[in-house]
């Protein structure tokens, strides 16, 4: 039983998935904004605009090394950012974590952003920083990910499903 990690774009559905995933594994579910937020007592909104987003990225290492360390096999969202450190890389190989990438087009992302309180970011124009943004990342996701699940026309309910399906497989190995 490995932890399952959820990576993707901001508006992939990670946090929606993950849950419901959790739900049907009956395994805790955790965040890494969540994480954040919980352990700084901050929302990610104040850390990124009072001390920066490299601050804001350190925090983020720490909730996905912690999260990692937990002996109970957890669902982690893991946010659209963690792949780009690549001590965060490292540390998913490290703990065998099941890595899925929730993949999405930029027009789909950007429908479904409808919350950008998190997402500073997105501050603006959402869907251009989306365009700007996947080309630089979508490497990384492929780099880490041990399976690719569509979102793009998938219903929520429709990419829990896969997504099971691709922790059975992974766990019948
Ligand atoms: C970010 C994604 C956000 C949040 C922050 C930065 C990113 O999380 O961590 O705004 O760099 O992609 P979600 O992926 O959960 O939206």
């Amino acid at each position: 039983m490995r932890h399952v990690v959820l990576i993707g774009m901001m508006g992939a559905g990670k946090t929606t998935v993950g849950q419901a995933l959790a739900h049907r594994l009956q395994r805790p579910f955790v965040d890494s904004d969540q994480l954040i937020e919980a352990a700084t007592g901050r929302t990610v909104r104040e850390i990124w605009e009072e001390d920066g987003e490299p601050a804001f990225r350190i925090l983020e290492t720490k909730a996905l090394v912690d999260a990692l360390a937990e002996p109970e096999p957890l669902v982690i969202a893991a946010a659209g950012g963690t792949v780009l450190r690549q001590e965060n890389r490292d540390a998913l190989e490290r703990a065998r974590a099941l890595v899925i990438w929730l993949r999405a087009d930029p027009d789909a992302l950007s429908q479904r952003v409808t919350t950008h309180g998190h997402r500073p970011l997105l501050d603006g124009d959402p869907e251009a920083a989306l365009r700007r943004l996947l080309p630089e990342r979508e490497h990384f996701y492929a780099e880490v990910a041990h399976a690719v699940v569509d979102t793009d026309t998938a219903s929520p309910d429709d990419v829990v499903a896969d997504v099971l399906a691709v922790v059975e497989e992974a766990e019948q190995r």
